[in-house]
Protein backbone atom coordinates (compact mmCIF):
# COMPACT_ATOMS: atom_id res chain seq x y z
CA UNK A 1 0.00 0.00 0.00
CA UNK A 2 1.04 3.36 -1.00
CA UNK A 3 0.96 6.56 1.29
CA UNK A 4 -0.16 9.87 0.04
CA UNK A 5 1.76 13.16 0.37
CA UNK A 6 0.89 16.93 -0.30
CA UNK A 7 3.99 17.79 -2.70
CA UNK A 8 2.60 21.34 -3.55
CA UNK A 9 0.55 23.73 -2.12
CA UNK A 10 -1.40 27.27 -3.34
CA UNK A 11 -4.12 29.91 -2.28
CA UNK A 12 -6.00 32.99 -3.51
CA UNK A 13 -7.89 35.11 -2.46
CA UNK A 14 -9.88 37.97 -4.33
CA UNK A 15 -7.98 41.64 -4.15
CA UNK A 16 -10.70 43.02 -2.51
CA UNK A 17 -10.98 43.75 1.10
CA UNK A 18 -14.54 44.45 3.07
CA UNK A 19 -14.01 45.29 6.30
CA UNK A 20 -16.43 45.34 9.35
CA UNK A 21 -17.10 48.96 9.14
CA UNK A 22 -17.81 48.88 5.81
CA UNK A 23 -20.56 45.87 6.18
CA UNK A 24 -22.04 48.52 8.96
CA UNK A 25 -22.52 50.34 6.08
CA UNK A 26 -25.09 48.17 4.50
CA UNK A 27 -26.45 46.82 7.68
CA UNK A 28 -27.46 47.07 11.71
CA UNK A 29 -23.92 45.79 12.63
CA UNK A 30 -20.77 47.07 13.99
CA UNK A 31 -16.91 45.94 14.32
CA UNK A 32 -17.21 44.90 17.94
CA UNK A 33 -20.11 42.63 17.64
CA UNK A 34 -18.74 40.76 14.82
CA UNK A 35 -14.72 40.79 16.55
CA UNK A 36 -16.26 39.85 19.64
CA UNK A 37 -18.44 37.07 18.44
CA UNK A 38 -16.59 35.47 15.50
CA UNK A 39 -12.82 37.13 15.71
CA UNK A 40 -13.10 37.96 12.18
CA UNK A 41 -12.08 41.36 11.16
CA UNK A 42 -11.69 41.57 7.57
CA UNK A 43 -12.80 39.01 4.79
CA UNK A 44 -12.11 39.24 0.46
CA UNK A 45 -15.17 39.86 -1.59
CA UNK A 46 -14.96 39.00 -5.27
CA UNK A 47 -15.99 42.68 -6.89
CA UNK A 48 -18.91 42.52 -8.35
CA UNK A 49 -18.64 42.23 -12.13
CA UNK A 50 -14.97 41.05 -12.08
CA UNK A 51 -16.29 37.27 -13.87
CA UNK A 52 -14.30 36.22 -11.14
CA UNK A 53 -15.80 32.31 -9.50
CA UNK A 54 -14.95 29.90 -7.78
CA UNK A 55 -13.66 27.63 -10.23
CA UNK A 56 -11.72 30.59 -11.65
CA UNK A 57 -10.37 31.22 -8.29
CA UNK A 58 -9.90 26.81 -7.60
CA UNK A 59 -7.77 27.32 -11.30
CA UNK A 60 -5.32 30.50 -9.86
CA UNK A 61 -4.68 28.43 -6.91
CA UNK A 62 -4.15 25.22 -8.62
CA UNK A 63 -1.98 26.36 -11.11
CA UNK A 64 0.21 27.40 -7.72
CA UNK A 65 -0.01 23.76 -6.11
CA UNK A 66 0.78 22.36 -9.34
CA UNK A 67 3.84 24.81 -10.28
CA UNK A 68 5.06 24.63 -6.13
CA UNK A 69 4.75 20.57 -6.56
CA UNK A 70 7.08 20.52 -9.22
CA UNK A 71 5.51 18.42 -11.44
CA UNK A 72 3.65 19.49 -14.40
CA UNK A 73 -0.15 19.54 -15.87
CA UNK A 74 0.21 16.94 -17.39
CA UNK A 75 1.38 14.62 -14.58
CA UNK A 76 -1.90 14.94 -12.46
CA UNK A 77 -4.34 12.33 -12.57
CA UNK A 78 -7.54 13.07 -11.14
CA UNK A 79 -9.30 16.45 -9.58
CA UNK A 80 -11.20 16.58 -6.49
CA UNK A 81 -13.18 19.70 -5.93
CA UNK A 82 -14.62 20.87 -3.13
CA UNK A 83 -17.16 23.77 -3.06
CA UNK A 84 -20.50 25.05 -1.72
CA UNK A 85 -20.84 27.85 -4.66
CA UNK A 86 -20.12 26.15 -7.62
CA UNK A 87 -20.22 28.23 -11.32
CA UNK A 88 -23.14 25.94 -12.43
CA UNK A 89 -26.07 23.94 -11.48
CA UNK A 90 -24.33 20.83 -13.34
CA UNK A 91 -21.69 20.56 -14.30
CA UNK A 92 -19.48 20.83 -11.66
CA UNK A 93 -16.36 22.86 -11.12
CA UNK A 94 -13.77 20.01 -11.20
CA UNK A 95 -14.31 19.77 -14.86
CA UNK A 96 -14.07 23.62 -15.68
CA UNK A 97 -10.98 23.26 -13.93
CA UNK A 98 -9.70 20.19 -16.59
CA UNK A 99 -11.13 22.77 -19.54
CA UNK A 100 -9.20 25.94 -18.14
CA UNK A 101 -5.79 23.56 -17.34
CA UNK A 102 -5.99 21.61 -20.47
CA UNK A 103 -5.67 18.36 -18.78
CA UNK A 104 -6.49 15.86 -21.52
CA UNK A 105 -9.48 13.78 -20.25
CA UNK A 106 -8.58 13.30 -16.83
CA UNK A 107 -11.65 12.17 -14.27
CA UNK A 108 -12.94 15.24 -11.81
CA UNK A 109 -15.22 14.59 -9.04
CA UNK A 110 -17.08 17.39 -7.23
CA UNK A 111 -17.60 16.97 -3.49
CA UNK A 112 -20.32 18.64 -1.77
CA UNK A 113 -20.02 18.79 1.83
CA UNK A 114 -19.47 22.59 2.71
CA UNK A 115 -17.19 23.45 5.51
CA UNK A 116 -15.65 19.57 5.33
CA UNK A 117 -15.29 19.49 2.06
CA UNK A 118 -11.75 19.41 1.42
CA UNK A 119 -11.38 17.16 4.62
CA UNK A 120 -13.56 14.55 2.42
CA UNK A 121 -12.01 15.70 -0.77
CA UNK A 122 -8.21 14.97 0.82
CA UNK A 123 -9.63 12.02 2.10
CA UNK A 124 -10.91 10.90 -1.17
CA UNK A 125 -7.91 11.24 -3.33
CA UNK A 126 -5.56 9.73 -0.31
CA UNK A 127 -8.15 6.63 -1.60
CA UNK A 128 -7.04 6.61 -4.69
CA UNK A 129 -3.61 6.84 -4.34
CA UNK A 130 -2.77 4.43 -1.23
CA UNK A 131 -4.31 1.46 -3.42
CA UNK A 132 -2.29 2.59 -6.49
CA UNK A 133 -5.21 3.52 -8.84
CA UNK A 134 -3.90 6.91 -9.09
CA UNK A 135 -0.57 8.57 -9.04
CA UNK A 136 -0.70 13.19 -8.43
CA UNK A 137 -4.43 14.46 -7.77
CA UNK A 138 -5.28 17.63 -7.31
CA UNK A 139 -6.94 18.27 -4.67
CA UNK A 140 -9.07 21.99 -4.67
CA UNK A 141 -11.20 23.79 -2.18
CA UNK A 142 -13.33 26.81 -3.87
CA UNK A 143 -16.17 29.39 -2.20
CA UNK A 144 -17.56 32.64 -3.81
CA UNK A 145 -20.25 33.28 -1.22
CA UNK A 146 -20.90 37.09 -1.66
CA UNK A 147 -22.57 36.69 -4.84
CA UNK A 148 -25.37 35.33 -2.65
CA UNK A 149 -25.69 36.00 0.81
CA UNK A 150 -28.15 38.63 2.17
CA UNK A 151 -26.54 42.19 3.15
CA UNK A 152 -29.55 43.60 4.53
CA UNK A 153 -29.77 42.95 8.23
CA UNK A 154 -32.22 40.60 8.10
CA UNK A 155 -29.51 38.26 7.28
CA UNK A 156 -26.61 39.75 9.03
CA UNK A 157 -26.66 36.84 11.79
CA UNK A 158 -24.67 34.97 8.43
CA UNK A 159 -23.61 37.67 6.00
CA UNK A 160 -20.65 38.72 8.29
CA UNK A 161 -19.05 35.26 8.60
CA UNK A 162 -18.17 34.16 5.23
CA UNK A 163 -15.68 35.22 2.63
CA UNK A 164 -14.53 34.28 -0.88
CA UNK A 165 -11.14 32.68 -1.63
CA UNK A 166 -9.53 28.95 -2.91
CA UNK A 167 -6.92 26.83 -2.50
CA UNK A 168 -5.15 23.67 -3.95
CA UNK A 169 -2.58 21.11 -2.91
CA UNK A 170 -1.07 18.05 -4.96
CA UNK A 171 -1.33 14.83 -3.48
CA UNK A 172 1.34 12.64 -4.85
CA UNK A 173 1.91 8.96 -4.44
CA UNK A 174 5.00 7.74 -1.88
CA UNK A 175 6.46 4.61 -0.94
CA UNK A 176 7.73 6.33 2.72
CA UNK A 177 5.14 5.16 5.05
CA UNK A 178 5.88 7.39 8.35
CA UNK A 179 4.75 10.44 6.22
CA UNK A 180 1.91 12.07 4.59
CA UNK A 181 -1.47 11.20 5.39
CA UNK A 182 -1.42 8.91 8.24
CA UNK A 183 -5.25 8.66 8.21
CA UNK A 184 -8.79 10.54 7.43
CA UNK A 185 -11.74 10.19 9.65
CA UNK A 186 -15.44 11.30 7.86
CA UNK A 187 -18.33 11.86 9.69
CA UNK A 188 -22.73 13.08 8.85
CA UNK A 189 -25.88 13.33 11.00
CA UNK A 190 -28.35 14.49 8.04
CA UNK A 191 -31.17 14.80 10.82
CA UNK A 192 -29.40 18.19 10.85
CA UNK A 193 -29.22 19.22 7.34
CA UNK A 194 -31.80 22.14 7.53
CA UNK A 195 -29.79 23.91 10.38
CA UNK A 196 -27.26 25.47 8.02
CA UNK A 197 -28.61 25.43 4.66
CA UNK A 198 -29.85 26.95 1.16
CA UNK A 199 -32.59 25.24 0.61
CA UNK A 200 -33.15 26.20 -2.89
CA UNK A 201 -33.18 26.47 -5.51
CA UNK A 202 -33.65 22.51 -6.23
CA UNK A 203 -35.19 20.46 -8.06
CA UNK A 204 -37.93 20.04 -5.53
CA UNK A 205 -38.29 24.04 -5.14
CA UNK A 206 -37.55 25.48 -8.66
CA UNK A 207 -36.76 28.85 -9.86
CA UNK A 208 -40.59 29.63 -10.97
CA UNK A 209 -42.17 28.43 -7.01
CA UNK A 210 -39.29 31.39 -5.93
CA UNK A 211 -40.88 33.62 -8.46
CA UNK A 212 -44.03 33.74 -7.53
CA UNK A 213 -43.51 34.06 -3.70
CA UNK A 214 -41.36 37.30 -2.86
CA UNK A 215 -41.66 36.08 0.84
CA UNK A 216 -39.36 33.24 -0.16
CA UNK A 217 -35.92 33.76 0.73
CA UNK A 218 -35.23 30.46 0.59
CA UNK A 219 -32.14 30.72 -1.68
CA UNK A 220 -30.16 32.67 0.79
CA UNK A 221 -28.23 31.18 3.43
CA UNK A 222 -30.09 29.53 7.31
CA UNK A 223 -28.26 29.34 9.69
CA UNK A 224 -29.15 28.16 13.30
CA UNK A 225 -25.98 29.57 15.22
CA UNK A 226 -26.02 28.87 18.33
CA UNK A 227 -26.61 25.43 17.42
CA UNK A 228 -24.44 24.64 15.02
CA UNK A 229 -21.91 26.38 17.38
CA UNK A 230 -22.84 23.62 20.25
CA UNK A 231 -22.05 20.79 17.68
CA UNK A 232 -19.33 21.53 16.12
CA UNK A 233 -17.27 21.79 19.33
CA UNK A 234 -18.10 18.51 20.59
CA UNK A 235 -17.56 16.92 16.59
CA UNK A 236 -14.41 18.37 16.60
CA UNK A 237 -13.12 17.43 20.03
CA UNK A 238 -14.43 13.97 19.07
CA UNK A 239 -12.55 13.58 15.50
CA UNK A 240 -9.70 15.02 16.39
CA UNK A 241 -9.25 12.49 19.82
CA UNK A 242 -10.50 9.60 16.46
CA UNK A 243 -7.64 10.35 14.49
CA UNK A 244 -5.19 10.71 17.31
CA UNK A 245 -6.15 7.09 19.10
CA UNK A 246 -6.02 5.36 15.39
CA UNK A 247 -2.42 6.63 14.88
CA UNK A 248 -1.69 5.98 18.45
CA UNK A 249 -0.49 9.51 19.25
CA UNK A 250 -0.90 11.93 22.22
CA UNK A 251 -2.82 15.84 21.91
CA UNK A 252 1.14 16.33 23.36
CA UNK A 253 2.13 15.43 20.11
CA UNK A 254 0.24 17.85 17.60
CA UNK A 255 2.59 20.54 16.38
CA UNK A 256 0.14 21.55 14.12
CA UNK A 257 -3.92 21.66 14.28
CA UNK A 258 -5.29 23.73 12.05
CA UNK A 259 -9.09 23.69 12.18
CA UNK A 260 -12.20 24.89 9.30
CA UNK A 261 -12.16 28.66 10.79
CA UNK A 262 -15.75 28.66 10.92
CA UNK A 263 -15.35 31.01 13.82
CA UNK A 264 -11.86 31.86 16.35
CA UNK A 265 -14.29 31.33 19.25
CA UNK A 266 -14.96 27.42 18.56
CA UNK A 267 -11.01 27.42 17.37
CA UNK A 268 -10.20 28.91 20.97
CA UNK A 269 -12.31 26.23 22.36
CA UNK A 270 -10.93 23.25 20.69
CA UNK A 271 -7.37 24.76 21.88
CA UNK A 272 -8.26 24.88 25.19
CA UNK A 273 -10.20 21.77 25.83
CA UNK A 274 -6.87 19.88 24.28
CA UNK A 275 -4.44 22.45 26.44
CA UNK A 276 -2.48 23.67 22.96
CA UNK A 277 -0.23 27.00 22.98
CA UNK A 278 -1.13 29.57 20.24
CA UNK A 279 2.28 28.26 18.49
CA UNK A 280 0.14 25.05 17.96
CA UNK A 281 -2.53 26.02 16.51
CA UNK A 282 -3.07 28.37 12.87
CA UNK A 283 -5.90 30.62 12.70
CA UNK A 284 -6.51 33.20 9.78
CA UNK A 285 -10.29 33.86 9.95
CA UNK A 286 -9.58 37.39 11.10
CA UNK A 287 -8.51 38.45 7.64
CA UNK A 288 -10.23 35.79 5.39
CA UNK A 289 -13.93 35.27 7.02
CA UNK A 290 -15.28 31.93 6.86
CA UNK A 291 -14.45 30.28 3.40
CA UNK A 292 -15.80 26.97 3.70
CA UNK A 293 -14.57 24.58 1.83
CA UNK A 294 -11.39 26.36 0.66
CA UNK A 295 -10.60 27.51 4.70
CA UNK A 296 -8.53 24.91 5.64
CA UNK A 297 -6.18 24.97 2.65
CA UNK A 298 -5.52 28.42 2.82
CA UNK A 299 -4.68 27.89 6.47
CA UNK A 300 -2.37 25.21 5.23
CA UNK A 301 -0.85 26.86 2.85
CA UNK A 302 -0.05 30.08 4.81
CA UNK A 303 1.07 27.92 7.68
CA UNK A 304 3.82 26.34 5.22
CA UNK A 305 4.41 29.44 3.58
CA UNK A 306 4.79 30.89 7.16
CA UNK A 307 7.68 28.17 8.12
CA UNK A 308 5.11 27.16 10.94
CA UNK A 309 4.58 23.70 9.54
CA UNK A 310 8.01 21.91 9.49
CA UNK A 311 9.45 18.49 7.61
CA UNK A 312 8.75 15.58 10.28
CA UNK A 313 5.53 17.80 11.90
CA UNK A 314 2.08 16.17 13.70
CA UNK A 315 -0.35 17.93 11.59
CA UNK A 316 -3.92 17.46 12.14
CA UNK A 317 -6.97 18.99 9.99
CA UNK A 318 -10.30 18.97 11.45
CA UNK A 319 -13.22 20.59 10.03
CA UNK A 320 -17.53 20.35 10.89
CA UNK A 321 -19.99 22.09 9.18
CA UNK A 322 -23.44 22.10 7.03
CA UNK A 323 -24.67 18.46 6.46
CA UNK A 324 -23.71 17.93 9.29
CA UNK A 325 -20.72 16.86 8.20
CA UNK A 326 -17.15 17.06 10.10
CA UNK A 327 -13.91 15.20 9.48
CA UNK A 328 -10.02 15.00 10.36
CA UNK A 329 -7.00 14.31 8.79
CA UNK A 330 -3.39 13.15 10.42
CA UNK A 331 -0.84 13.97 8.26
CA UNK A 332 3.04 13.22 9.20
CA UNK A 333 4.10 16.38 7.20
O1 LIG B 1 -18.60 26.99 9.09
C1 LIG B 1 -19.76 26.26 9.21
C2 LIG B 1 -20.19 26.13 10.59
N1 LIG B 1 -20.62 27.39 11.10
C3 LIG B 1 -20.33 27.70 12.35
O2 LIG B 1 -19.63 26.97 12.99
C4 LIG B 1 -20.94 28.95 12.94
C5 LIG B 1 -21.40 28.65 14.34
N2 LIG B 1 -22.12 29.75 14.96
C6 LIG B 1 -21.56 30.94 15.24
O3 LIG B 1 -20.44 31.18 14.90
C7 LIG B 1 -22.37 31.95 16.02
O4 LIG B 1 -23.58 31.35 16.42
C8 LIG B 1 -22.66 33.27 15.25
C9 LIG B 1 -21.38 34.07 15.12
C10 LIG B 1 -23.23 32.96 13.90
C11 LIG B 1 -23.68 34.11 16.01
O5 LIG B 1 -23.20 34.37 17.30
P1 LIG B 1 -24.14 34.15 18.57
O6 LIG B 1 -23.36 34.55 19.72
O7 LIG B 1 -24.66 32.74 18.51
O8 LIG B 1 -25.30 35.20 18.32
P2 LIG B 1 -26.87 34.98 18.18
O9 LIG B 1 -27.19 34.39 16.86
O10 LIG B 1 -27.36 34.26 19.41
O11 LIG B 1 -27.41 36.46 18.23
C12 LIG B 1 -27.25 37.28 19.39
C13 LIG B 1 -27.78 38.66 19.08
C14 LIG B 1 -29.17 38.63 18.44
O12 LIG B 1 -29.88 39.77 18.91
P3 LIG B 1 -30.92 39.63 20.12
O13 LIG B 1 -31.97 38.67 19.62
O14 LIG B 1 -30.16 39.11 21.28
O15 LIG B 1 -31.43 41.04 20.31
C15 LIG B 1 -28.89 38.82 16.97
O16 LIG B 1 -29.98 39.42 16.28
O17 LIG B 1 -26.93 39.30 18.11
C16 LIG B 1 -27.71 39.75 17.00
N3 LIG B 1 -26.89 39.66 15.80
C17 LIG B 1 -26.07 40.64 15.40
N4 LIG B 1 -25.83 41.86 15.90
C18 LIG B 1 -24.93 42.64 15.25
C19 LIG B 1 -26.77 38.62 14.94
N5 LIG B 1 -25.89 38.92 13.98
C20 LIG B 1 -25.45 40.17 14.23
C21 LIG B 1 -24.52 41.02 13.59
N6 LIG B 1 -24.30 42.24 14.15
N7 LIG B 1 -23.86 40.67 12.49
Amino acid sequence: MYTSRITGLGHFVPENIVTNDDLSKLMDTDDAWIQERTGIKERRWIEKGSGETSSSMGVKAARIAIKNSGLSKDDIDFIVFATLSPDMYFPGCGVQIQDVLDMGTIGALDVRNQCSGFIYALSVADQFIKTGMYKNILVIGAEFHSGALDVTTRGRGVSVIFGDGAGAAVLSRSEDNARGILSTHLHSEGKHAKELVVESPSIAHWVPQLKSNPDDLSYFPYMNGTFVFKNAVVRFSEVIMEGLQANKLGVEEIDMFIPHQANLRISQFVQKKFGLRDDQVFNNIQKYGNTTAASIIIALTEAVEEGKVKEGDLVVLAAFGSGFTWGSAVIRW
